[in-house]
């Protein structure tokens, strides 16, 4: 194996990691067998999407103290914290070094006086404790690896950690069990990000590690190659992370922010460990970062579910692109976060904040869509470089519509029922969640659109389905366990832009993270129209065959879909027999279906079942990959 050649403790963990994998897979040899487990992310407090403040985009690692609690206290006398704004986060710079005696981690206390206690070891309790005392939680950070992203990749970045190579060492890397318990039971935070630049960015051809500045580390993560990324060492790490949390953490009480920037298949596993997990590189303040991060998260809905949120990184309101001189902006970025379920963590300096800011990102409109209880995020009901239009069903049965000029010309634009899955027959009752005024129309809404604008409504209609729900609008309810993606591969839909540390150096941005071919809403895996047969089939889920989706019931008593292979599957030989679990027992089977056949009706009484399972069975493997359609799924009363 690679990595037993290369540390002493990650070839331990892989020694560990396949004696896990062996006991699994001698347990359960076949992903595709139903387990009547929703296997995504329950641990922690992440039932909806966290909303808050984080050093970083703010100040780097320039942090201090004061600074932080100055952006708490805007948050807390604005009436922004009573509008969920709850996390205060400190992001990389808060450490002096590693004890050598005992390996306790020590605090730059110089920037955190609080942190000085007479005759003891400095301690964030008296931080944390104020906060708490304000009503906020208490955020943290750290890195997977021996050392940090700031320690990693800039040589210029004030507060980095002092003393010896080993002192240095100040991420988790050796330490997770003791860290965690310092972090979470003797200094009282509840929130961690764990970075993974240590795993990252240090092979021994580092110019610093060279120096003797740092111990190297073989990298595990290649962020421009999955292929040259040790995808299981990675998840291994990270769940030794996600363990020690929950053992320090009895009340269940904490966020687990996994950073990983969308490298090493996060996407595949990241959703069953973690509260969220980023998807991209960093968001910087600059128009086409944001809509690079934001195409990272917008085609992944069915990845994503309470407990298991897409990040798309921090907001970068305030600043740059974003700032008050651009509000049409600041206006897209927030109200796409806020309906693609997004953490909402303020990135600004709140004591320069003006009321417009704070009016933006205090919308309590905007942030009741992204604090819906059904934690659905948003699908695209159209999808083009320059215009798109996201819907979000909401625990009511309302929809949320963000309809998105991207690009740098006016856009007229035509909302139509059909995109709502409303009927034509009856009004759509309309209010904007800027102003909120009221309208309405009939069949379809002619909108224009400025350049970069967004427009934001809640929507009330005639569904088209009036006793149920279709599994496309309910995304937060079904989770891809397992897509069919058998090897990852990179996602080539993300809008390209520089990368702010990089600047035009190199060739340029390319797709780099693993996502391509996954489960999608009204889409195949490789982003085509789904259709079966020549019958087009809205309202759909697309995912490869040999694949099993969960899918949460809240009561409905029958699931009833038209299933198939699509007809972008260029291979009809191989035959698929679709399958309907409910919490484990076989309650619906298809007839072995080819490439080019009619799409075959399948219907399950759901009736007291909790979990659905939907398998898509294909004998063999590799070769072409089959795209397969659950054509408008629905689960009705
Ligand atoms: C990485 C992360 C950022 C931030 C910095 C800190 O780049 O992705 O969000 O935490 O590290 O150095």
């Amino acid at each position: 194996m690679r990595a037993t050649r290369r540390h002493g403790i990650t070839a331990a963990l892989t020694v560990l990691l396949s004696t896990a994998g062996a006991q699994v897979a001698g347990a359960q040899s076949d992903p595709l067998t139903p387990t009547g487990r929703w296997s995504a992310n329950q641990r922690g407090d992440a039932a909806l999407p966290p909303m808050g403040w984080s050093s970083w985009n703010a100040f780097a690692t320039d942090i201090t103290e004061d600074k932080i609690l100055a952006s708490a206290r805007v948050i807390a006398d604005t009436g922004l914290a009573a509008k969920g704004y709850r996390y205060i986060n400190i992001d990389d710079g808060w450490w002096l070094k590693r004890r050598l005696s005992d390996s306790r981690m020590m605090i730059r206390s110089a920037n955190f006086p609080s942190s000085m206690i007479a005759g003891k070891d400095p301690s964030f309790r008296p931080f944390t404790d104020k906060l708490h005392a304000m009503g906020f939680k208490a955020g943290i950070y750290s890195d997977i690896g021996r050392n940090s992203c700031g320690q990693v990749f800039s040589s210029t970045m004030p507060n980095q950690p002092e003393g010896s190579v080993m002192e240095r060492e100040i991420g988790l890397y050796g330490h997770v069990d003791q860290d965690i318990r310092l972090y979470f039971k003797d200094w009282g935070f509840d929130f961690i990000k764990v970075d993974a630049c240590g795993i990252r960015g240090l092979p021994a051809s580092n110019p610093a590690v060279k120096a003797g500045k740092y111990r190297a580390f073989v990298p595990l993560i290649d962020a421009d190659s999955l292929a040259r990324t040790d995808v299981p060492v990675v998840r291994g790490l990270y769940t030794q992370v996600a363990d020690a949390l929950a053992k320090y953490n009895d009340a269940n009480d904490y966020l687990f922010s996994l950073c990983l920037w969308g490298s090493a298949d996060v996407r595949a596993w990241g959703k069953n460990i973690g509260g969220i997990s980023r998807t991209s590189e960093d968001i910087s303040p600059h128009w086409g970062r944001m809509l690079h991060n934001l195409d990272t998260v917008s085609r992944r809905a069915l990845y994503a579910h309470p407990g298991s949120w897409n990040d798309p990184d921090m907001l970068f309101v305030g600043s740059g692109d974003f700032d008050e001189r651009h509000m049409t902006e600041a206006k897209s970025h927030f109200a796409l976060w806020a309906i693609e379920n997004a953490p909402l963590f303020i990135g600004y300096d709140l004591r320069k904040a003006s009321p417009a800011l704070l009016d933006l990102i205090g919308n309590a409109r905007i942030i009741a869509v992204n604090q819906d209880r059904a934690g659905n995020q948003a699908t695209l009901a159209f999808d083009t470089d320059e215009v798109q239009i996201f819907v979000k069903t909401l625990a009511n049965g309302d929809k949320a519509v963000a309809v998105f000029n991207r690009g740098s010309g006016a856009a007229d634009v035509v909302l139509t029922a059909d995109h709502l899955a409303y009927r034509d027959t009856a009004d759509v009752e309309l209010t904007d969640l800027w102003t909120g005024a009221q309208s309405k129309f009939r069949k379809q809404q002619s909108l224009k659109l400025a350049p970069r604008e967004t427009l934001i409504f809640t929507a009330k209609g005639d569904r088209q389905l009036r006793d149920g729900v279709f599994l496309s609008e309910q995304p937060g309810s079904v989770n891809a366990a397992v897509d069919g993606v058998e090897t990852p591969q990179p996602d080539p839909l993300v809008h390209r832009a520089p990368l702010a540390w990089q600047g035009t150096r190199g060739a340029g941005d390319f797709p780099r993270y693993g996502g391509w071919g996954g489960a999608r809403v009204d889409r195949t895996p490789y982003d085509q129209p789904l259709g079966v047969a020549g019958e087009a089939l809205p309202h759909s889920l697309g995912v490869l065959a040999n694949s099993r989706l969960e899918v949460r019931n809240t009561g409905y008593r029958t699931l009833r879909t038209r299933v198939g292979i699509d007809d972008s599957t260029t291979d009809h030989a191989r035959a698929v027999t679709f399958l309907v679990y409910g919490d484990g027992r076989l309650l619906a089977q298809s007839r072995a279906a080819r490439g080019g056949e009619a799409a075959q009706e399948l219907s399950a009484n759901v009736a007291g079942v909790k979990i659905i399972e939907l398998v898509a069975r294909s004998p063999g493997v590799g070769g072409a990959q089959i795209s397969v359609d659950w054509g408008a799924a629905a689960l009705t009363r």
